[in-house]
């Protein structure tokens, strides 16, 4: 394939300007809140009272989407991924781009790799969230092109403690940064004249990026900065807790200096990676996190360093503005640990976005927590035919069966899929997934209780689901009106002022460009001892009153 350079002057027409005025704003923490945009704006995200919302479209968008393996980014193995990805009824693909196959040559880009997935994306119906495969690799470098490759003195890797080579790229080498913001800024570019409908929703500048097995690089360069005062920024963004004195990294934060100096390092460099991104196309961007356990973290060195880690969410926030969301990558099989993780990663100034999870019954149904703490997007890695077994974060083997949790989770939501990203935006919105030994879940709507329960038949008391695959949305749509759906669980209501809750009306229905449309009413056993949803995707209307 003839390379083609991608360079072209920079135009000062206004929308540039325009968009310029927005990355600025951004690394200022400004957000605008426009939830109901013109049908043409570029996808951004917004905030209102701590809440958060993709806007795609003019209008909040929920991700529900599938990431495939980390080698079926190219033509070759696309026809091996629609087939994944049109089963699950996934409205999103995460997919690679992978610097080596952009850039063959130095400053020779390739984009039809690019041009291919976006154009078969289109004929899917499908949005992409496109993983820029560059510096990093999961803490290495292996995605570098060959003419980097070649020449590991000018592009180096950091050194570990005692001196040795250790296989993760420097954050303190100019060439790599200067290359991969070159890169980068071409495939934003690029993105910016291939994709006016804007079928590319969401950017992932680099993958779970860090080291690992050292703390952080011991090279000479980096350690003449680690023995330098601590950035100012930082200082200031520690508020009453920064230092009366300057002072260097180990003098300022003892035995977290080394951990924190990495977590820097890497969220600087990366940083100026996205806003030279943005400002060719101000996408919204985020960064992927291998987590350090939620719970019991361990020491330093026992999970991957300098990534956005729940302990230096604070530091990545200072050091790379222009990275709207750090995600993390949950692939806990312990609820807890996962419910956990939820929690650390939603805040006010945080959308919470899990870019990569697992997909068996259990984790299909940790949509539904997500849900509930908000999110703006869910995405089970590795899903596609591929043949790939990523066991044992997946399934074995990659099936119709095995898709059929996750398929579950989308066929229910993706018919109401606006509806429940304006909700959540609104407030309104509650979601759950089952917890073993709580075989009932009770939600507090104000006016009324909405409560769930799993493993319950007619007349009889909960006992829980044989495994725990329950899973519930309820969303307050008037003062006595919901919009309920689920998996594996009855619903039912109790009025809080008391008295007997009456089903006025039970409406099964969908949404069709905003507008309810009932299908028929559920009454008799559909209603008599509770709203049960099984293994169907369903959606209902709920009218309540009291007698
Ligand atoms: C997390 C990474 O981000 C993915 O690219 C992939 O390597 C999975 N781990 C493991 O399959």
């Amino acid at each position: 394939m003839q390379g083609m350079n991608l360079e072209n002057k920079k135009s000062s027409f206004l929308p540039f300007r325009l968009a310029a005025l927005a990355v600025l704003l951004s690394g200022l923490g400004v957000t605008a809140v426009r939830a109901q945009d013109d049908n043409n704006s570029l996808p951004h995200l917004v905030v209102q009272d701590g809440r958060h919302a993709l806007i795609v479209d003019g209008a909040p968008f929920l991700i529900l989407g599938a990431q495939c393996h980390n080698s079926s980014g190219w033509p070759a193995m696309l026809p091996k991924v629609w087939p994944a990805i049109d089963f699950l009824h996934a409205n999103t693909l995460e997919i690679p781009v992978y610097w080596e196959q952009f850039e063959p040559e130095p400053d020779q880009f390739d984009p039809s790799v690019v041009d291919t997935v976006i154009q078969q994306a289109r004929e899917h119906n499908v949005r992409l969230v496109l993983l820029w495969f560059g510096t990093w690799k999961n803490g290495s470098s292996h995605y570098l092109p060959l003419w980097m490759k070649s020449e590991p003195d000018k592009y180096p890797r950091i050194l570990g403690r005692t001196g040795h080579r250790v296989d993760s790229p420097s954050p303190h080498a100019p060439a790599t940064l200067a290359a991969d913001i070159h890169a980068f800024s071409a495939l934003m570019r690029h993105l910016k004249a291939a994709d006016p409908q804007h079928t590319v929703i969401l950017v992932q500048v680099e993958n779970e990026p860090g080291s690992w097995n050292t703390i952080r690089d011991y090279s000479p360069e980096a350690q003449k900065l680690f023995n330098e005062p601590v950035p100012v920024e930082l200082l200031k963004a520690m508020g009453t807790n920064a230092p009366a004195v300057d002072g260097n990294w180990s003098e300022v934060f003892g035995p977290n200096a080394d951990e924190y100096f990495h977590a820097w390092s890497v969220a600087r460099y990366i940083g100026q990676v996205a806003a030279a991104g943005k400002a060719e196309y101000p996408l919204p961007m985020y960064v992927n996190a291998a987590l350090r356990d939620p719970m019991t973290p361990g020491p330093a060195g026992t999970y991957e360093s300098g990534g956005a880690t729940d302990n230096v969410l604070w530091i990545w926030k200072v050091a790379a503005p222009a990275i709207d969301v750090l995600a993390p990558d949950i692939y806990q099989n312990d609820s807890a640990r996962y419910r956990k993780v939820l929690e650390l990663y939603s805040r006010p100034d945080n959308a919470l976005l899990v870019p990569e999870t697992g997909s068996s019954p259990e984790q299909a149904r940790m949509c539904f927590a997500a849900l509930g703490r908000g999110t703006i997007g869910w995405s089970p890695f590795g899903l596609d035919y591929t043949k790939y077994a990523n066991e044992p974060l997946g399934a074995p083997r990659v099936t119709e069966d095995s898709l059929a949790p996750v398929a579950l989770d989308y066929k229910i939501l993706g018919p109401i899929m606006r509806e429940v990203a304006r909700l959540n935006f609104e407030g309104k919105l509650q979601a759950v997934a089952e917890e073993k030994n709580e075989v009932t879940q009770t939600l507090d709507f104000g006016n009324w209780q909405a409560v769930v329960s799993y493993g319950v038949s007619r007349n009889g008391s909960p006992k829980g689901n044989a495994e725990s695959i329950g899973r519930a949305l309820i969303a307050k749509t008037g003062e006595n009106e919901f919009l309920v759906t689920g998996a594996f669980c009855r619903v039912d209501f109790k009025p809080v002022p008391g008295g007997q809750r009456d089903f006025l009306r039970v409406e099964e229905g969908g949404y069709e460009n905003g507008t309810w449309h009932s299908f028929y009413i559920w009454n008799g056993d559909e209603t008599d001892w509770g709203l049960d949803f099984s293994s169907a995707p369903q959606v209902l209307r709920v009218s309540l009153g009291t007698y």
